[in-house]
């Protein structure tokens, strides 16, 4: 049996998760780099035809969270909602491809955090001890370390966070601080006793050495687990004082589990209400020896968290643990760390905005590996990557190749290999490539379907179809070689399947076939009709980077000042009460028409406005929006967006205005200009 054959004899069953985005902030591309790395993986397997089960979840509690509702004037609740809403959609903008993406402020997570907090009490590993703490008198609250600044103990530096100096960078306790000060209030923290609830990890030093030693981490994640276990396994502070968004500790009034103690539970209560949805066995995956497969996807500042807390959370609460931790590093862009002040902290939704999310997927594919290592994003680089690869390689093969079989065979493919020997070194790099995908290995997988392109690009412009249909006699020859050009095509479409989906569904769209498996690249596609050639990838505009840079740096000046939070805040803009309800009837007699812009410019003496026209199928339009602080003109020319085309027309100082375009905002200039899913056309109506 070949060990594809065995493959399928025996499907897997894995889940897998990728770190919980805080509820309190956008998604930027930091995020991507880990979404879209767990998702290539995802995509592998089940490509591969095992079963993978992909959550993931919003990570809805503490302090940060609740503060943030509190200046917002909404409750947790609502903020949490609010921006679970964003980050779905961002992640499906990029095509990750979860099968339950849920929140941590869930029944089934408050249940399995207080099964597991009530096992590990009953089997003796919580301990309780009473702490002194900073204080703010005037708020009423606890201060986590970040919430306090002052002078720095060593070098003096003013402003610094209550656990680091950024100047220095030297580390203490917040009571070392000089001239401390509460951020909230701006008070001076007062010491305050409190009793908390630890975790005594150090109960688990065997059960996580041997975790350590089952090959489930990298050898850089080995090397600084060696580091901890040096260091000493210390308790773990799991409860905080009300008031505090969270899970009440059952035993305990007044006192939360931690943010963190909940974060990683949320991957069982998502995967927990996925199973309720479909049918699935919860225990089955969950239970010590399982022979089903379990995941995580991190970034290295969380792997503490995931290769001691939680492995050992897990065993002492009667689960199975982890198989693997997947640890990646840090985005870094131009080679630096992401930075508000540089503008390079690029919001996901924005970059989607400018460019194809999908050329953000093999950008990062192209520079992703096994390792801990950061990943650099450089526009210069991306740019000649999609253009060559994708648009100068892969996607010229189809467009070489596809005319000629439309001219010579009439659109079908010929019935046979016109070169047997090529098509078997595309066919046996899969077993390779295969490989490198398990193991994560996705910039290497890439450099060889690249260079399996170029021998396919080769391969056409010897064969030179456009020449040899002109000779007479030639028909033939030219239907052979386009028709294994194609095939050769297809076979790089199905190994950049995990990277590329939506290419890959528009190219079985073009050659007329279901959707691509693994296994199919054994069977090449031969007497087979295919469709006509569109475009499938289009060259990088440069014009696009530059505004996609101008709206990262409005996203930043829009965003609050980051306060103490430790993510990527962003204000979150309390959404506007709903509008008074109206009938059917009204909301159809508005004609919502999907609109091309096919000019933007600026309008003189204008602050707010830009004039666009819009091709609606049935003409053009002009209109004027107020959509300038948010927009530059040219990076929306060509787009699609929604217009309300029978609006009464208005005369305005500009000219006439025939129509209103769809946006969505909360003000202060910030705004989203609405755009249809791929598909719509200009002139379709919207209902
Ligand atoms: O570091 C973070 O962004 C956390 N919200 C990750 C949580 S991952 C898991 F443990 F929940
Ligand atoms: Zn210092």
């Amino acid at each position: 049996m070949t060990a594809a054959a065995a493959e399928h004899a025996v499907p897997r069953r894995i889940l897998v998760t990728s770190a919980l985005p805080y509820a309190n902030g956008p998604l930027h591309l930091g995020h991507m780099v880990e979404a879209i790395q767990t998702d290539i993986w995802v995509r592998f397997q089940r490509l591969r035809g095992h079963e993978c089960r992909y959550v993931c979840a919003e990570d809805a509690h503490g302090t940060p969270i609740m503060l943030r509702a509190e200046q917002a004037g909404v409750t947790p609740e609502a903020l949490v909602a609010q921006m679970h809403e964003a980050h779905q959609q961002v992640l499906a903008t990029f095509g990750i491809s979860l099968d339950n993406f849920y929140t941590t402020h869930s029944p089934e997570n408050r249940h399995f955090a207080e099964l597991i907090y009530t096992r590990l009490r009953d089997a003796g590993h919580i301990a309780r001890r009473t702490i002194r703490q900073a204080y703010d008198a005037e708020r009423g609250l606890f201060l986590p370390d970040r919430f306090i600044r002052g002078d720095c103990p060593r070098c003096g530096a003013p402003d610094q966070y209550g656990d680091s100096c950024e100047a220095c960078g030297a580390t203490y306790a917040p009571t070392e601080l000089k001239n401390a000060v509460s951020v909230l209030s701006g008070s001076r923290p007062v010491q305050r006793e409190s009793e908390h609830y630890f975790f005594q990890l150090g109960h688990f030093e065997t059960q996580l050495r041997e975790f350590m030693a089952s090959g489930a981490l990298q050898p850089a994640v080995v090397r600084k687990l060696e580091e901890w276990f040096e260091a000493g396994l210390a308790d773990w502070d799991i409860s905080r004082d009300s008031p505090y968004f969270g899970f009440e500790i059952p035993d305990a009034p007044g006192k939360f589990f931690y943010v963190w103690l909940d974060a990683p539970i949320g991957y069982m209560a998502s995967f927990a209400n996925l199973c309720a949805r479909e049918g699935l066995d919860f225990d089955a995956w969950w239970q010590p020896g399982s022979d089903t497969e379990l995941y995580h996807f991190i970034g290295k500042d969380i792997a503490y968290f995931h290769t001691l807390f939680w492995p050992a959370m897990l065993q002492g609460a009667g689960f199975r643990p982890p198989s693997a931790v997947f640890v990646h590093g840090f985005l870094t862009v131009d080679g630096q760390k992401m930075s508000k002040s540089r503008g390079t902290f690029i919001q996901a939704a924005t970059f989607a905005r400018h460019l194809p999310p999908e050329t953000l997927r093999y950008y990062f594919a192209a520079k992703l590996g096994e390792g801990v290592d950061d990943l650099d994003l450089s526009f210069a680089d991306y740019t000649q990557r999609i253009n060559a690869d994708l648009v100068g390689k892969l996607v010229n093969i189809a467009s070489r190749c596809a005319g000629f079989v439309h001219k010579a065979g009439a659109g079908r493919l010929a019935g046979a290999l016109a070169d047997p020997a090529l098509q078997q070194v595309f066919v046996e790099a899969a077993d390779i490539l295969a490989a490198d995908y398990e193991q994560r290995r996705y910039g290497k997988a890439v450099r060889q379907i690249m260079a399996l392109a170029d021998r396919a690009n080769e391969y056409i412009a010897e064969a030179a179809p456009w020449q040899r249909i002109k000779q007479p006699d030639g028909a033939a020859e030219a239907l052979a070689t386009s028709s294994q050009g194609i095939n050769l095509f297809r076979l790089l479409v199905l190994y950049l399947k995990p990277v590329l989906p939506e290419l890959a569904a528009q190219v079985e769209a073009f050659l007329q076939i279901p959707p691509l498996r693994w296994d199919d690249h054994r069977t090449p596609l031969l007497d087979h009709a295919i469709g006509p050639y569109r475009p499938l990838a289009q060259r990088i505009d440069p014009n696009a980077i530059e505004a996609l840079m101008q709206d990262a740096r409005q996203d930043l000046a829009a965003a609050a000042p980051p306060a103490a939070q430790s993510a990527t805040p962003a204000d979150a803009a309390q959404p506007a009460p709903i509008a008074e309800q109206i009938a059917f009837d009204d909301f159809a007699r508005i004609d919502l028409r999907i609109a091309r812009i096919v000019a933007a410019e600026h309008v003189e003496g204008a602050d707010k406005l830009l004039r666009l026209t819009l091709d609606i199928g049935l003409g053009e339009r002009q209109v004027f929006a107020g959509i300038k602080a948010a927009y530059e003109p040219a990076s929306l020319v060509g787009r699609l967006t929604v217009m309300v085309a029978n609006l009464a027309p208005r005369k305005m100082r500009f000219g006439l205005s025939e129509g209103m375009v769809l946006a969505a905002g909360p003000g202060g200039g910030e705004l989203f200009l609405l755009s249809p899913d791929e598909g719509a056309q200009p002139g379709m109506r919207v209902k």
